[in-house]
């Protein structure tokens, strides 16, 4: 797709439902997130989920998508450790999720990790720039790659690339920077908070069709209202119930 230069979709996607929809949409991409910890989970960050929460969200995605591509995303402290862990980790994945490939996030200190899964068989997308895991280490959530870091963020990006990643997530990295990046790179880069020049997009589908609510991010583009869909819904029944409408006769058997 990046050599025909056509743009690659992705949404997460953690359930039956949503995993059916964007795939009939044609999204290219479903990235079961660990972003689930703090949009389905009910966490703060991404930094709690394990690994045998993801799974059984990775299942219900695989089972459902009919084309798009199942993308896992490894937790935090499920790879880090060695190439061997992560590659263990990898193949539950694969073998108990049903995903197709795995995404990790880190740059150049991720290469024997991208070699050891790759050589084995098993397909990265590597996730570099903002990497939600590190937060902490990184000083809390901001852009990657202004100034001077620019040139760390190019070696990690065409670190992943010569370890063999497949694709390479950028997240909120500076857009000129993101698009020297992707024409520098023979695998696609996906963006978030990275810009247009990125050869594919990818939001958290809660962000993109308006379920969470607060402070969004700037890169976030809100393209349903899914909240106020939900909560008139919810509001109605409550009052149907409550003034005795509903259940109606229609919705009654009769004896
Ligand atoms: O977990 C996630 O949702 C992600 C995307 C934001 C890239 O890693
Ligand atoms: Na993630």
């Amino acid at each position: 797709m990046k050599q025909r230069g056509e743009k690659i979709t992705m949404l997460t996607a953690y359930d039956m439902f949503t995993a059916e929809v964007f795939d009939e949409a044609g999204i290219d991409i479903l990235l079961v997130g660990d972003s689930a910890s703090n949009n389905v989970l009910g966490n703060e960050t991404s930094i709690p989920v394990t690994v045998d929460e993801l799974l059984p969200l990775t299942r219900a995605v695989a089972r459902s998508a009919r084309r798009a591509m199942v993308l896992g995303d490894l937790p935090f402290g499920s790879y880090q450790a060695s190439p061997e862990q992560a590659y263990l980790t990898a193949v539950r994945f694969l073998k108990e999720g049903g995903a197709h490939a795995v995404k990790l996030e880190g740059g150049v200190e991720m290469v024997p990790v991208i070699e050891k899964l790759t050589a084995g068989g098993i397909p990265v997308c590597a996730h570099i720039g903002f990497t939600p895991q590190s937060e902490h280490a990184l000083g809390g959530y901001r852009v990657q790659g202004r100034g001077e870091t620019a040139e760390r963020l190019r070696r990690d990006a065409k670190a992943v690339q010569d370890a063999g990643a497949f694709a390479v997530v950028m997240e909120m990295v500076p857009g000129d920077l993101a698009a020297e990046i992707s024409a520098e790179l023979t695998i696609p880069t996906v963006g978030i908070g990275a810009g247009v020049g990125c050869d594919g997009q990818v939001l958290v589908w809660q962000d993109a069709f308006g379920l969470r609510t607060g402070r969004m991010p700037r890169f976030v583009k809100q393209y349903a209202d899914l909240r106020s869909v939900l909560l008139e819904g919810a509001r109605s029944y409550s009052d149907d119930v409550r003034g005795g409408t509903f259940p109606g006769p229609e919705h009654t058997f009769e004896g």
